[in-house]
């Protein structure tokens, strides 16, 4: 397999293009997070994990023994991955453009963008700080094609003005990160996808119910590099709300819901404690959580019947041997 390398970017390549959007708005992110930390119980979105450290710490999880889902998708794109995007070609048989929804490091699009060949790469991320340097990366390698760095938080809706995606998308959204939607959420994305779409097509990774010691350590490794990934959301908090967080205080929780099929990330207070920030408070009892993290796991038939709901036609799907892992392309 070809990994993008992460050299500096040539001098000669043209710069990547950035668009902020307003849903990425700090403002409107620090009013979200308070919010959630003064439910009942309290809750914040998995979008606060991704600072640049929590975006590093990502990738260290995609290494990991236990996290097998990134190996699963990378083994399908190398079995298929010719197959897969002639099949995505034919479907939008016209000039499109790659959207790729959470691109992170872009390192997947990387290794698509030649077979792919689309006229424009636009790269969606809440973490730009993360997003920006790898797209420029990845601008080195093909000056020729026009590149759009997009800040944008796709939970509250996913929607780009005409002027900045005109024509029909590839919507790729790989990883199984529809799993942090819950199933409703998730069909509103999609629906939103396939406006945004057009006359295109979705690539999708879904990551497949499997055994719950399986799943729950791929959520809690043995080197802790997810309790870390999970805690650094507090120093996250810390920095967009003026919060006073000590991650020591806190220890992290992965559990399988089985009647939900979702794995749930929580940080559990190690002790009494309040935390405060500009303008409130919050008292947690020991054992008190905030809930971090859903991942919902999927069967194929139901995934595709939530693809159906959400308005997209004949989903064909590819899994790696184990069938734990699904890339899925429907129009
Ligand atoms: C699990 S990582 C996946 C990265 C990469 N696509 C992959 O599959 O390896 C999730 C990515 O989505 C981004 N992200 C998470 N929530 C988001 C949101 N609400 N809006 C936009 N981007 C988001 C994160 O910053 C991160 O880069």
């Amino acid at each position: 397999m070809t990994r993008f390398p992460k050299s500096p970017a040539m001098s000669c390549a043209p710069p990547a293009q950035y668009h902020a959007l307003d849903s990425s708005s700090t403002g409107e992110l620090a009013a979200q997070a308070r919010a959630g930390l003064l439910s009942q119980p309290a809750a914040v979105s998995p979008k606060f994990f991704y600072d640049a450290l929590g975006s590093r710490l990502f990738e260290a999880i995609t290494e990991l023994d236990e996290y097998g889902l990134t190996r699963a998708e990378a083994a399908i794109f190398d079995a298929h991955g010719a197959v897969i995007t002639e099949a995505a070609r034919a479907r939008i048989g016209r000039p499109f453009d790659l959207v790729d929804l959470g691109a992170g490091d872009c390192a997947k699009a990387a290794r698509l963008i030649p077979l792919l060949q689309p006229s424009r790469y636009l790269a969606l991320d809440i973490a730009t700080e993360h997003l920006r340097p790898a797209l420029q990366r990845l601008q080195a390698a093909h000056p020729q094609l026009p590149m759009l760095a997009i800040g944008t938080d796709f939970s509250e809706r996913l929607a780009l003005p005409r002027t900045l995606c005109p024509g029909p998308a590839l919507v790729f959204y790989p990883g199984s990160s529809i799993g942090n939607f819950d199933p409703e959420a998730a069909l509103r994305l999609l629906a939103q996808a396939r406006e945004l779409a057009g006359s295109g097509a979705l690539l999708i990774g879904v990551d497949l119910v499997k055994g719950q010691a399986e799943l729950e350590a791929a959520y809690d490794d043995a080197l802790g590099v997810t309790a870390a990934f999970n805690l650094n959301l507090l120093r996250h908090l810390n920095r967009l709300i003026g919060s006073d967080f000590d991650p020591r205080q806190w220890r992290h929780l992965a559990r399988f819901d089985a009647a939900r099929s979702r794995i749930e990330m929580h940080l559990l207070a190690r002790e009494d404690l309040t935390v405060r920030w500009p303008g409130g408070q919050r008292h947690f009892a020991a054992g008190e959580s905030i809930h971090t993290e859903n991942s919902y796991k999927w069967t194929l038939p139901d995934f595709a019947a939530l693809l159906r709901d959400a308005g997209w036609r004949e989903p064909r799907h590819w899994c790696d041997p184990a069938e734990g892992f699904a890339v899925v392309l429907a129009s």
